[in-house]
């Protein structure tokens, strides 16, 4: 009968066995950057992610004088873009109402022309009672933006959203946002095109 047993430590055979696992270690760790190395580069590719931004700051929408005492009056909001390529100057990223609640100094009401409820285009009326309507669902609104409830229904969680603004330079400055539709509560959600 014959009986075999390791090499002791510090063997030629040890020594070996030692060297080729530390090849092997230093094998895997090469192969296994080479695979990740690019997955990572392309995972970090700018086209991959939301890299569109939009300038955040009050946008000039017009003259003062453009805007006549108590009629509505609907104006695109441009900003700049920023792409992970190029700058463009001015992108049209929506579209306010403004109403003009006082002519000297002026002052103004801006809302979203964003509906809301679910997020339709609101139009304005001409109507005294309702000067603002939604054609999706028909929910209605005031001059100021409040909801107005007719025959006890109105689909909208909350006011139009009024937005910050400002009058410098004789001409009106919108910070143009947009709010999570649905919701009671006023959730931003960005600032720039949808
Ligand atoms: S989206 Fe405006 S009423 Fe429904």
């Amino acid at each position: 009968m014959t009986t075999t047993s390791s090499p002791p430590a510090g063997t030629p055979s040890a020594a070996r066995r030692r060297v080729l696992v530390t090849l092997a270690k230093a094998v895997g760790a090469t192969l296994t950057a080479a695979i990740a190395a690019p997955v990572a580069l392309f995972l970090g590719h700018p086209l991959r992610r939301s890299s569109v931004r939009f300038a955040t700051g009050l946008t000039r929408v017009g003259p003062v004088e453009h805007f006549e005492l108590g009629k509505p009056m609907k104006v695109a909001v441009t900003a700049p873009r920023q792409d992970a390529w190029l700058t463009t100057p001015a992108v049209t990223v929506g579209s306010v109402w403004v109403i003009r609640t006082a002519e000297k100094p002026p002052a103004f009401t801006v809302l979203s022309t964003t509906c809301p409820h679910l997020g339709c285009s609101v139009n304005a009326t001409g109507e005294a009672e309702t000067p603002f309507r939604c054609p999706c669902h028909n929910a209605r609104f005031g001059l100021d933006g409040t909801k107005v409830v007719l025959g006890g229904t109105n689909p909208a969680p909350r006011p139009m959203d009024a937005l910050e603004h400002a009058v410098k330079d004789d001409a009106l400055w919108v910070r143009y946002e947009r709010f999570k539709t649905g919701t009671a509560e006023r959730i931003p959600v960005g600032s720039g095109a949808a």
